[in-house]
């Protein structure tokens, strides 16, 4: 890590497949930033048996996420990119956070109820202590900087207000961490329903893009995206949700500006404006894919980039809690 430098962290799950709202929210993000700061990007698979996964399944995700991420122009020569279960400071940590947050604040959290909604029969404890595990995460790196997609705000939230807490208690330990949010992109909305987030786990397989899907998928799901009766193409997230969400997506997947986008599809019907949003998403998620399954055909690469971010994560993780064992007053030999 290059002491100049602020470091960055972030995490995406290995669970299902990954939207383009993983895609604008988070990765983009990724790769732009990785230049600037010292950055550690984790596949998050502790976070992701919360809900149950099938095991093989779970496995097969994990190389398809590094993969993806490479794809998409994470750099592991730049970055440490490592699996969350390889470094056990993670849970480590996470036992002490445990004790420095409420159950109340924890049953507030918008994504546990969510998830308890969705998961009735499976309302774990691992559920619930989710955020925790994520402000170890974060925590463990004393990043500076996360960036994520507008859902996970709360969670950042929670992190800042358990650092503040642990620093107040015993001295300044865990540096608090600020989120990075896109401006244009930060949520990603459902294509079908246009006022709910794009999630991977939807109910309506049509609403969201994947990065799996091929070109066919794309334009038929683009095609079928609900806008509205007024015909014109402007940017009003409340009265045209729809329509504003296929700008947002545009405008990221193109490169232009919001503004521009509306310039360049003024006059022109809806018809014509979903087709070019998705041979735009279309033509930037083909070449991603192709080389994602060349990484995913090189798997000795594939486990020497894990088995590098690990050594290179467990380091950093290891001292910041070493210190933290030190204040709290566990005997160190
Ligand atoms: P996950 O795996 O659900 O999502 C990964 C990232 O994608 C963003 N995102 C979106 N952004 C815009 N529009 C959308 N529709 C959309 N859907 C998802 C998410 O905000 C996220 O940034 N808890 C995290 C993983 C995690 C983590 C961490 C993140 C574990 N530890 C530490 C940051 C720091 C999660 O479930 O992301």
């Amino acid at each position: 890590m290059e002491e100049n430098k602020k470091t960055l962290y972030s995490a995406v799950q290995p669970t299902n497949n990954l939207t383009i709202g993983n895609y604008i929210g988070a990765i983009t993000n990724f790769v732009q930033l990785q230049e600037e700061y010292n950055c550690v990007y984790a596949i998050a698979n502790m976070h992701a048996i919360t809900v149950r996964q099938n095991p093989a399944e779970l496995r097969q995700r994990t190389l398809a996420l590094l993969a993806l991420y490479i794809a998409c122009g994470v750099d592991p020569e730049k970055c440490i990119l490592y699996l969350q279960s390889h470094v056990p400071c993670h849970a480590e940590l996470a036992w002490v956070l445990n004790t420095f947050t409420y159950v109340g604040e924890m049953e507030r959290m918008t994504q546990f109820k969510d998830k308890s909604a969705r998961h009735a029969d499976n309302i774990n404890m691992g559920l619930m202590d989710y955020p925790v595990l994520m402000a170890a995460d974060i925590l463990l790196y004393q990043a500076d900087y996360v960036p994520v997609g507008e859902d996970q705000r709360q969670h950042l939230e929670i992190t800042r207000d358990i650092a503040t807490r642990f620093n107040n208690a015993y001295s300044p330990t865990f540096t608090v961490p600020q989120g990075i949010f896109r401006k244009v992109g930060a949520k990603i909305n459902d294509l079908q329903e246009p006022t709910k987030k794009m999630s991977k786990s939807g109910e309506n397989p049509n609403g969201a893009i994947f990065l799996s899907d091929d070109k066919d998928t794309i334009m038929r799901k683009f095609k079928r995206a609900i806008t509205d009766s007024d015909g014109e193409i402007r940017y009003d997230p409340v009265s045209k949700p729809g329509v504003s969400n296929l700008l947002s997506i545009y405008s990221v997947f193109s490169g232009k500006s919001i503004d521009e986008a509306v310039l360049e599809f003024q006059g022109k019907g809806y018809g014509e404006f979903k087709l070019a949003v998705g041979e735009t998403v279309a033509s930037k998620l083909m070449p991603i894919q192709a080389e994602q399954a060349k990484l995913l055909a090189n798997k000795d690469y594939l486990n020497q980039v894990l088995i590098s971010g690990a050594q290179r994560a467990n380091a950093i993780a290891r001292k910041t809690l070493s210190k933290v064992y030190k204040k709290i007053g566990f005997y160190q030999v």
